[in-house]
């Protein structure tokens, strides 16, 4: 066994966890990387291509380690959710497993065998944005999914260094607000869609989708695309 393997055994042992439901979370993973609702060509091209790729809130990692496993071994992964336990998801989370969110998705990363590409930074959005200082290739919004959060990842994370084909991404495009479930019709039949940046009457229902549209329009940016729940624009 190499030093560095010997070190991954200890780590586990030290965690003293497992994944949970280990069957349901190996064959999620790989459904999630295969029909995840990114796995589009401009997300998938991003992937191979990117050293460094920003992910806000983590959770449990499904899809940080999809990241991983989509990229090349050289990528980064920054995970980047303070894994909270009154947070909501990291909430239900502890409540359904009694497990401690953070512990379990350092083992998922571990099990999935992606540890040498996820680095967890346990803060905020804003306050991790602070500290980073590399270049990045992708941004994936999928933190707190208030509008005011939403539009102050995009404004603290959107003007870091980025590569050439800098994608901007996030999740939950078709999420009423007050996280009263998605638009059903778009979310089971996903549709590649453009939008304006400008305001109209429907997005008074959507959080996500006013926060990325409010900051669109402070920057100039007319269009954003979306597949069902998913959208993007990429930096010029
Ligand atoms: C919907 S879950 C993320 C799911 C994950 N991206 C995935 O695809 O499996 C939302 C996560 O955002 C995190 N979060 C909430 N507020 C945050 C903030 N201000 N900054 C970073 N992460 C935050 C929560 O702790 C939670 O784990």
């Amino acid at each position: 066994m190499t030093d560095q393997q010997k070190l991954k055994m200890d780590t586990l042992k030290t965690l003293n966890i497992k994944p949970v439901h280990p069957a349901s979370f190996h064959y999620d993973s790989k459904n999630h990387m295969q029909n995840g609702h990114w796995s589009i060509p401009i997300v998938l091209d991003t992937l191979s291509k990117a050293q460094y790729v920003i992910e806000i809130g983590a959770w449990l990692g499904h899809t940080s380690i999809s990241f991983a496993k989509l990229s090349t071994l050289d990528t980064k992964i920054i995970c980047v959710d303070p894994w909270d336990p009154q947070e909501r998801h990291c909430r239900h989370f502890q409540n359904s497993s009694k497990k401690d969110t953070y512990e379990q998705f350092v083992s998922n990363c571990f099990a999935n065998a992606v540890e040498n590409q996820i680095i967890p930074v346990r803060l905020d959005s804003i306050s991790a944005s602070k500290l980073f200082n590399y270049t990045y290739d992708l941004i994936y919004i999928d933190g707190d999914h208030s509008e005011e959060a939403v539009y102050q990842d995009l404004k603290h994370w959107y003007p870091k260094k980025s590569s050439d084909a800098s994608l901007i991404c996030g999740d939950d495009w078709t999420l009423f607000d007050n996280w009263a479930g998605h638009n059903q019709e778009e979310f089971n039949n996903p549709q590649e869609r453009s939008h304006s940046s400008a305001f109209n009457e429907e997005d008074q229902k959507y959080m996500v989708r006013r926060g990325v549209k409010r900051f669109a329009q402070e920057q100039g940016i007319k269009t954003i695309q979306s597949f069902g729940r998913l959208w993007w624009f990429e930096k010029r």
